[in-house]
């Protein structure tokens, strides 16, 4: 496990940035697992800038996202799809039909979590995987008692996340009970793992993650287990290490 700690979250995302380019020029057919949350925003920003004045092209690439909340109608603001598309996609030159998300919406949502696998494996894979970290160390939406081995399937959010997601959403009880997320097995299996974590807030989930023992009780613990992660972080994530 790799850790840099930086003074700031757009020195983080220019560091992000970096790989994310380089991924772009050097790979013909890149696949790129994105993350919603607050931590990868200035990396998105970096992405968008550099699209729109440096010319950095994502149309030959792909992309998946990390998770959705079940139960949210199509195209609803706060929909992790919708996120991504207002806060990167829709803002780049890639097509929309090459970024697909769990199907929060299916009617079988444990056929959908089977699909999605499959649909990443049949895409090569994912090369980079941008990934945040929640206050409680879940990562997309493994919550601390996930199975390692987890796939893409139905989970329910705690309370502690319902309410630190409240704020993307009128009130707390607007916030969905339940999501589909990739599972911390589908997660492990992309060939880049890179962690953006920012902010006090996040000091006691990113020491759990990096410097306690591999357990359900922290899913991104999971990530000391991997053969190439970059975990990203500023001085106040970093206060606990
Ligand atoms: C949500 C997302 C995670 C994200 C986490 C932390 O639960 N499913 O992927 O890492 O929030 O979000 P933030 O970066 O806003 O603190």
């Amino acid at each position: 496990m790799e850790i840099v700690i930086l003074k700031s979250a757009d020195e983080i995302a220019t560091v992000v940035g970096d790989a994310i380019e380089d991924l772009l020029r050097t790979h013909e057919a890149p696949v790129l697992g994105l993350a919603t949350g607050s931590s990868p925003l200035p990396v998105y920003r970096e992405i968008v800038r550099r699209h729109t004045e440096e010319g950095l092209s994502l149309a030959h690439a792909r992309a998946f996202l990390l998770d959705e909340y079940v139960g949210l109608p199509h195209g609803h603001p706060e929909s992790y799809r919708e996120v991504i598309r207002r806060e990167l996609t829709g803002l780049v030159d890639i097509d929309e039909s090459r970024v697909q998300g769990p199907d929060g919406g299916s009617d079988d949502i444990a056929s959908a979590g089977r699909r999605y696998d499959e649909a990443i494996r049949a895409a090569g894979g994912v090369d980079l995987q941008l990934l945040g970290i929640g206050s409680d160390g879940h990562i997309a939406f493994n919550e601390p008692g996930s199975s390692l081995a987890s796939r893409t399937r139905l989970k329910t959010l705690t309370e502690q996340t319902r309410q630190d997601n409240a704020r993307f959403f009128d009130h707390v009880d607007d916030v969905p009970y339940h999501v589909l997320t990739q599972g911390l097995g589908t997660i492990m299996e992309a060939r880049h793992l890179v962690l953006v974590a920012t902010g006090a807030g996040k000091a006691e989930a990113v020491a759990a993650m990096v410097e306690g023992p591999v357990s359900q009780l922290c899913p991104g613990s999971v990530t000391q287990m991997h053969p190439h992660v970059t975990v990203l972080l500023d001085e106040d994530a970093a206060a606990g290490l």
